[in-house]
Formats: structure tokens, sequence, C-alpha cells
């Protein structure tokens, strides 16, 4: 069982990797907390606390993160997420209250108590994890991992060698990626991997249960947002669920330990990640970076997950 914290800011993949983490017996999830990123942090926290409350899930925390990246205005991914970053869907009004502490808070709070060491798993930007880390030096023998969405090897969805996320906030992810704690990074080379088939969309839009029935409103969205032809892609590429996914049963993925650093200044490549895939540098490899997954088993795992919740 993997005691998770889930930081994210969704975003309709973001609520699909909440939804597996929900659904999974591996899973332990512990608290949600929410980044500025697809939307501003307060849309972020709202969408969080309606999926939980369409999942019937109010019982775990959730607490709001930082409102803008540490050093940086806040880029919008309004282009794919909609106006409010869940959009495509009609989600219940959330009907529980958040903690009323910040994410930085929240998190402390559990390390501090929790029995076990626990994995922190970052869908959005770093902006969160790094003022943990820099604010509370001493939990940090608490975190087992942090798995984060982020970068690509020679790939980019916001610039041609950037990612969102880590374009959002370079300097938390920098921050984080020089932390020491083993980092696993589910960069763009797995996430474009981990597609859902348009067949696959289908099958979900026949599941009989709430839950199903806004995961396949989401997927219509998300879907009439990413540009199929421009990509050049069969399916629709799930990023985030990339990292629940591995957690769940890592021989599905191949990966290659190598040394990650991110670049935060280049002219043109400000939030790429730089891997070094063939140790040409002498760093240190300070990240398990995943290149492969098994694509057959992760459209399961969306379907299974979502079919797995209650028909009420
Ligand atoms: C990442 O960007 C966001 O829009 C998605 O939610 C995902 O976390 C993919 O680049
Ligand atoms: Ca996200």
């Amino acid at each position: 069982m993997e005691d998770i914290i889930l930081d994210c800011d969704p975003g309709h993949d973001d609520a699909i990797a909440l939804m597996i983490a929900v659904a999974s017996k591996n899973i332990n999830l512990l608290a949600v907390t929410t980044s500025a990123g697809n939307q501003k942090h307060s849309q972020t926290l709202r969408n969080a606390m309606s999926l939980l409350t369409l999942m019937k899930r109010e019982d775990i925390p959730v607490a709001s993160g930082n409102a803008k990246p540490l050093t940086r205005d806040l880029i919008s991914g309004i282009s794919m997420h909609g106006i409010t970053g869940l959009d495509g869907a009609t989600l219940p009004n959330p009907d529980f209250f958040s903690q009323g502490i910040p994410a930085t808070e929240l998190m402390a709070k559990i390390l501090s108590t929790h029995q076990k060491k626990v994995t922190l798993v970052v869908t959005g930007p770093c902006t969160n994890v790094a003022l943990f880390l820099s604010v509370h030096f001493e939990l940090r023998s608490s975190i087992k991992q942090i798995v984060i969405l982020g970068g690509g090897m020679g790939l980019g969805n916001w610039g041609p060698t950037t990612e969102f996320n880590i374009q959002v906030d370079p300097e938390a992810a920098k921050i984080v990626m020089e932390s020491g704690i083993p980092i696993v990074l589910a960069p763009l080379n797995v996430d474009f991997e981990a597609q859902l088939l348009p067949e696959e969309i289908k099958k979900i839009h026949k599941i009989k249960n709430p839950v199903a029935d806004v995961m396949g409103g989401l997927l219509d969205f998300y879907g009439m947002s990413f540009d199929h032809q421009h990509w050049n892609f069969k399916g629709l590429p799930l990023y985030d669920p990339c990292t629940v996914a591995w957690l769940i049963d890592p021989t599905k993925f191949e990966s290659q330990r190598c040394n990650v650093a991110v670049e935060t200044k280049g002219e043109l490549t400000a939030g790429e990640t730089v891997i070094d895939y063939y140790h040409i540098t002498n760093r240190k490899p300070n990240a398990n970076v995943l290149f492969h997954i098994d694509r057959q088993w992760f459209a399961d795992l969306v379907i299974d997950s979502i079919k797995s919740f209650s028909t009420k």
C-alpha cells in the first residue's frame, strides 16, 4: 500500500489521476493539495473538492496552495481545460470544507504525524512542494519519494522543448529536482504513449455510474481541445495519470536513472528539463525517468477504475 499526498491542479487529466488514486486498493490517499496551474488556485481547489464530493470521499483533507509560481506570473491552461479548468462535465458543488490552512501546512501536518514515509505525487507545477521543502526542511526524511508529471527529453507541449507544468514554475521544479529526495519523473516521452483510443472512450460512455458520466464528459471536452491532427496521435494522451499508474504497477513502465536538471534562464529553453540519458555529464543521476508504458494496461486501468464506482 502506497501512502500518498496528491498535489494537483485539476485539470481534466488531474481529475483522472485523482479518480484512479481513489479507486485503487494499492493507494492510500492521505490528502489532496492544489496548485495554481491549469486554473487559478481558488478554482483548482474547488475542482478537487467537487471531484471528491462526486466520488463520496469528503473525508480526504484538502488544502489550497500558492496563488502564483515562485517568481513568475501564472500561465493559464485555459486553452486545454476551459474556463472552469474542468469544462465538459457538470460536477456537484463541494459539500465539505477545505482545511483552511495552506497546502504546505497540510503536508507538514501529515508528514509529521504519519507512521510511514509518504510519497508526494505532483501533477501540476512544483510550486507547493518547493515551498514545502524550503519551509519544512526537517520533514524531508519523512518523504519516501516525489513522483512528478513534467518535462520531456527533446519534447515539448508548451514550447518546442518545454512541458506545461515545468514551464509554469521552472524555479520550483529546479528546487525539487535538486532536493536529493528520490524523484520519479514522468516526462512527455511516456505521457504521449499513455493514450486512450476513441473506442476506449466509447467504452467509458457505456459505463453507468455518476463518476463515469463526469469522466465521459471531461474526456469529450479534452478530446475536442486536443488537436489530434496537429500531433498526429491516434488517441488522447492522458498525462497526469501516468504518475499514479506507476505507483500501482511500476513493472508496466520502462525507465532509466538519469540526471535531470531544469533550465531556468535559457533564452529559448527556460522551463526545459535537461535529461542526461547517455550520462554525458558527470552529474549524478537524481531521478528515475519513465520512458515507455504498456498502453493497453494503462487504458484498462482507467476503464476498470471508472467501473469500480458505485452506481448511486
Ligand atoms: C500537464 O499540463 C497540464 O495542462 C496537465 O494537467 C498536465 O499536468 C501536461 O503537460
Ligand atoms: Ca495537471
